[in-house]
């Protein structure tokens, strides 16, 4: 092994320049070369590749987005824009590859890991949902985007004596929401996860009403339902109006917080230790602070798991 190349594909996330910077130097500090791909798979496919020095990820640790930058890339997806991107591979001779990435990004990696290339997978979303680490990095820079939100929304609901309804991302995993929800103390939480009872949030809400309450927050995941539609459904059943906050893409950026810088770090400089040790077709993650690594394949074909013990909490504590 002798040129490594670093990607970031997909949704972006905070602490993915902390990955890359580790990826480029631990690959430099063994003697390596390092090649960022800029622009994910649609950069590999057409060759848009560069050489990394050390100095090149220099002053990028505290910075969101990537400096690689980032795409969805449909082409990627079929087995002729697999072989581009495998035969510009070649014509760099980079020898093993880390991609830096969600869902997308890591069926990407496990196509190439079927075509015989050493890869490994670095879980970076804010979705928290890939299988095989308990946690990715960016979800925790934007669970305090999150919480920073939902504490401001409560003033301003506080004052008004409003309900407010938060959508928040996540694609189809409710991580973001509930985390927020426990951690910004909302009154419920709805998450793709369990399936929505109408009936019970209803009575709930009406209950919370008797109890003399003023104001509430609804945290619902974007994977349920949109928060303007959930708006409806609430006015629908029990004639409450509330106002609805979409917080949208500022929940990808911003300055990595230091769980997310560490995280990066650690599981940046483990991409390259496996590629080192020919150990290409894993994923890394992180389960009980241990670095640990899975085959990607597996690890794909696993469900994501919310924690259950914090939904049960979550519950326990918005009564
Ligand atoms: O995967 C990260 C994410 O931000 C999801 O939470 C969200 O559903 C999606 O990406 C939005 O994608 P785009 O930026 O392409 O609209």
């Amino acid at each position: 092994m002798k040129r490594i190349g670093v990607l970031t594909s997909g949704g972006d996330a905070p602490g993915m320049n902390a990955a890359v910077r580790a990826v480029v130097r631990k690959a430099i500090y063994h003697g390596l070369e390092a090649y960022g791909i800029y622009q994910g798979y649609q950069g590999l496919i057409t060759g848009n590749i560069q050489q990394m020095e050390a100095g090149s990820v220099g002053d990028i640790i505290h910075r969101g987005g990537t400096i690689l930058r980032s795409a969805r890339c449909p082409e990627f997806q079929s087995a002729e824009g697999q072989k581009k991107g495998l035969e510009q591979l070649e014509k760099y001779e980079i020898d093993g590859l880390v991609v830096i990435g969600g869902d997308g990004s890591y069926r990407g990696a496990k196509a190439i890991t079927e075509l015989g290339y050493p890869c490994v997978g670095v879980p970076g979303t804010i979705d928290n949902d890939i299988p095989g680490t308990e946690f990715t990095i960016g979800f925790d820079t934007a669970l305090n985007t999150v919480i920073d939100a939902v504490d401001k929304i409560r003033d301003t609901a506080s004052s008004h004596e409003r309900n407010f309804i938060v959508e928040v991302m996540g694609r189809n995993a409710g991580d973001l929401a509930l985390w927020a929800g426990l951690a910004g103390g909302a009154e419920t939480i709805v998450i793709p996860e369990d399936p929505i009872d109408m009936e019970s949030i209803k009575v709930r809400l009406l209950k919370g009403l008797e109890r003399g309450k003023k104001h509430s927050i609804i945290i619902v995941a974007e994977g349920v339902m949109s928060g303007n539609e959930f708006a409806e459904k609430v006015k629908e059943l029990t004639g409450i109006e509330t106002r609805v906050s979409v917080l949208g893409h500022m929940q990808r950026g911003g300055s990595p917080t230091a769980v997310d810088r560490m995280l990066a770090s650690r599981l940046g400089a483990r991409a390259v230790e496996l590629l080192l040790a020919g150990k290409g077709g894993r994923a890394v993650g992180i389960e009980r602070n241990e670095l640990v690594d899975y085959d990607i394949i597996e690890a794909l074909s696993l469900p994501h798991k919310l924690d259950l013990d914090i939904y049960r909490l979550s519950k326990e504590l918005s009564i």
